[in-house]
C-alpha cells in the first residue's frame, strides 16, 4: 500500500489575492493528488480555517482526486468567529476523513494513528516558567483557537488521547500523524531574534516526542506547523516527516506543482 504524506496546504490563504496566487488553487492540488500513484493521503493539518471551509476543501478533493483522505486538524482549522472551537473539533471528529480517536487499518500489518496534538510551552525559552508563557502570550496569536482552557490543559487532553489509542495499537506497526512539532531538533533557534525564539513556545511539545518515545513499534511520525522543510529524518529510531507546503511566501519557487513535489511524501507499506 503506498500512502502520500501532506501537511499545511493552507488552500484559502494560498488561493487568496494578497497573501497567495489570485486563484482558487484546489482544483490543482485535486489534480497534482490524482496523478499519484498512491492508495491514500494523509494530510496532518492546517487546509482551512474553520471546519465547514476545511471539510468542504476536503471533500472537493477527494472527489476530484479520487482517492481516499485522512486528516487531523491543524490549529487553523480549529480557528472559529463563533463561540468554541470544539464545535469544529466534534465537526472533524465526525466527518468521514477523521483520525480523531479513531485508528484506522491500512493493512495487516499497519494503523494510521492522528492525533491533532498542542503546544503547551515545553518547547519555550529556559527563562521563563509556564505562567510566564500564559501572561505574555501574544495578543494575536491564534486568538481564534477557542478551547476555553490553558493551552497546557488542552494539550494533556490531546496527549491522553494520543497514549491511550497507542496503547490500543502495541500489536501494530503504527503510521502516526500529528500537527505539532515533537522533537526540539525540529525547531529553529535564531541566536538575534528573541521573538523567533519565543515563537517556538507555540511549535509544539516535548510530550508529544516522550509518548511517541514509548512506542517503538511506531515506523512513521508525520508532522508540521513549523512552516520549515526538514523531509524525512532518521531520528529517535523512526522515521520522522516533517514537509510542509506552507504559505506562497515561504515557497522556494512560484510554481504550484512544484512545490506540492517537492513537499508530498509517498511512503510503500508491507501488506
Ligand atoms: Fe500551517
Amino acid at each position: 500500500m503506498k500512502i502520500a504524506l501532506l501537511s499545511d496546504i493552507h488552500l484559502d490563504v494560498n488561493s487568496s489575492d494578497d497573501q497567495g496566487l489570485g486563484r482558487d488553487i484546489s482544483l490543482d492540488v485535486a489534480s497534482f493528488i490524482q496523478s499519484l500513484d498512491v492508495d491514500r493521503i494523509v494530510i496532518a493539518g492546517d487546509v482551512a480555517e474553520s471546519a465547514v471551509n476545511c471539510l468542504s476543501y476536503l471533500e472537493y478533493i477527494e472527489t476530484n482526486a479520487k482517492k481516499p483522505i485522512s486528516f487531523i486538524p491543524g490549529n487553523h482549522d480549529v480557528w472559529t468567529e463563533g463561540t468554541s472551537s470544539w464545535d469544529e473539533y466534534n465537526m472533524y471528529r465526525n466527518h468521514h476523513t477523521s483520525l480523531i480517536d479513531l485508528p484506522l487499518q491500512l493493512t495487516d500489518k499497519y494503523v494510521l494513528v492522528g492525533n491533532m496534538g498542542w503546544y503547551d510551552y515545553t518547547f519555550g525559552l529556559p527563562e521563563y516558567k509556564v505562567e510566564e508563557f500564559i501572561t505574555h502570550r501574544p495578543k494575536n496569536w491564534d486568538v481564534k483557537a477557542k478551547f476555553h482552557m490553558s493551552d497546557p490543559a488542552f494539550a494533556n487532553i490531546l496527549m491522553d488521547q494520543l497514549q491511550s489509542q497507542l496503547e490500543n495499537c502495541r500489536q501494530y506497526r503504527v503510521l502516526l500523524v500529528t500537527h505539532f512539532v515533537p522533537y526540539t531538533e525540529f525547531l529553529v533557534r535564531k541566536p538575534d531574534s528573541p521573538e523567533w525564539n519565543w515563537s517556538n513556545s507555540f511549535m509544539g511539545s516535548r510530550r508529544i516526542g516522550e509518548i511517541i518515545n514509548l512506542y517503538p513499534n511506531i515506523e512513521y511520525v508525520v508532522f508540521g506547523h513549523t512552516h520549515m522543510r526538514f523531509g524525512m529524518v532518521n531520528t529517535q529510531g523512526r522515521k520522522v516527516i516533517c514537509k510542509p507546503l506552507g504559505y506562497v511566501h515561504e515557497w522556494e519557487s512560484p510554481d504550484l506543482n512544484e512545490e506540492l513535489k517537492r513537499v508530498t511524501t509517498i511512503i510503500s507499506l508491507d501488506e
